[in-house]
């Protein structure tokens, strides 16, 4: 017969379950520098493998719940196609169409989603809900974008600099433009992975940071911080939720990547952007479509790396 647990008995398994690493994906900086190692890995070789027929079902008969409170295209391509190429299946939610929108709670929307699925990948305004879901979870929760970061993306960036380049450690990185999420994850991936990273952004964009650790670097002028660069990155001036303004768009000009300020960067250095891009403003199109540019295998790899993450999170890596 059905007994309702004691007190004692709950706080015993929450104690326990505090103990039990639970694997969320949720920022790079928080992460084990060996365990993302070993996801890049397993991310380059599943790639080869695949591309060769080899497609192994490790996620057979698995679930994923994918919340998504912003638009998005290669997120949700790449994870639902990901979890279908190894034998799992995808579920779509947005707030509009789910009780999210009429004001269910995160922590009894994970409580319920992790009673049906086995990871939920969640892309959201504000990062403090995707640490909420992961506290009521009893899966593994992916960030797949808040407004403060992007870890999938910069798994994905990695992932690519490597294909072509090798290791990016001591490289120097440079971003330009506006200080967003995706930028926030390179930061995390400088410490963790030992590259340079200059960030170069008008002086009243620079966050108020007190301590930064050495290799990351703000430079105001632009030919300055891609001057010896090996990677160039940058990303809309607008990020999904942010107020328009003509003033930013404006501040930003000197910042576009064109091939002027290319041609100031290292000449074997490559070009990158997250996407969706806006073409002619924060880039032109001859970057974007030149020789340097790696932005569709960057794409393309967003499905290799989150394919490794999800092997990651449910133990089968
Ligand atoms: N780069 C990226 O996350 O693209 P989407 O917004 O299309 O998912
Ligand atoms: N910084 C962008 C990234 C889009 C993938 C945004 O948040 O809109």
């Amino acid at each position: 017969m059905w007994m309702k647990p004691s007190l004692s008995l709950k706080l015993y398994v929450n104690y326990i379950r505090y103990f039990i690493d639970m694997k969320h994906f949720i920022d790079i900086n928080k992460i084990d520098t060996t365990e993302l190692r070993a996801i890049l890995d397993r991310a380059h070789a599943m790639k080869k493998a695949f591309k060769e027929g080899n497609r192994p079902r490790l996620l057979d008969g698995m679930q994923l719940a994918m919340i998504f409170e912003k638009p998005s295209t290669r997120t949700r391509v790449s994870f639902e196609v990901g979890m279908q190429q190894l034998g799992g299946h995808a579920l779509y939610l947005n707030s509009e169409t789910s009780q999210l929108g009429r004001g269910e709670t995160i922590a009894d929307t994970a409580r319920v989603l992790s009673r049906f699925v086995d990871a939920i990948m969640i892309r959201t305004y504000k990062h403090s809900d995707v640490k909420e879901m992961a506290k009521h979870a009893s899966v593994p929760v992916i960030n797949g974008l808040t407004d403060y970061s992007h870890p999938c993306q910069i798994m994905a960036d990695l992932m690519t600099y490597e294909e072509h380049r090798g290791t990016i450690a001591g490289k120097i990185v440079t971003w330009l433009g506006d200080m967003n999420n995706v930028t926030t994850s390179w930061m995390h991936a400088a410490e963790k992975f030992g590259c340079a990273l200059r960030i170069a952004c008008p002086e009243e964009f620079k966050p108020p940071v007190s301590k930064l650790p050495e290799q990351i670097q703000f430079v105001h002028d632009p030919a300055n911080a891609v001057n010896d660069s090996d990677l160039i990155i940058t990303d809309t001036w607008i990020s999904m939720g942010d107020t328009d303004s003509q003033a930013k768009r404006e501040a930003l000009e000197p910042y576009q990547v064109n091939t002027t300020l290319m041609a100031q960067a290292r000449p074997d250095a490559l070009f990158m952007h997250c996407l969706p891009a806006h073409r002619g403003e924060e880039v032109t199109d001859d970057v974007l479509d030149g020789s340097q540019s790696v932005i569709l295998d960057e794409a393309e790899n967003r499905l290799h790396a989150q394919k490794a993450i999800l092997l990651w999170c449910l133990e089968r890596l």
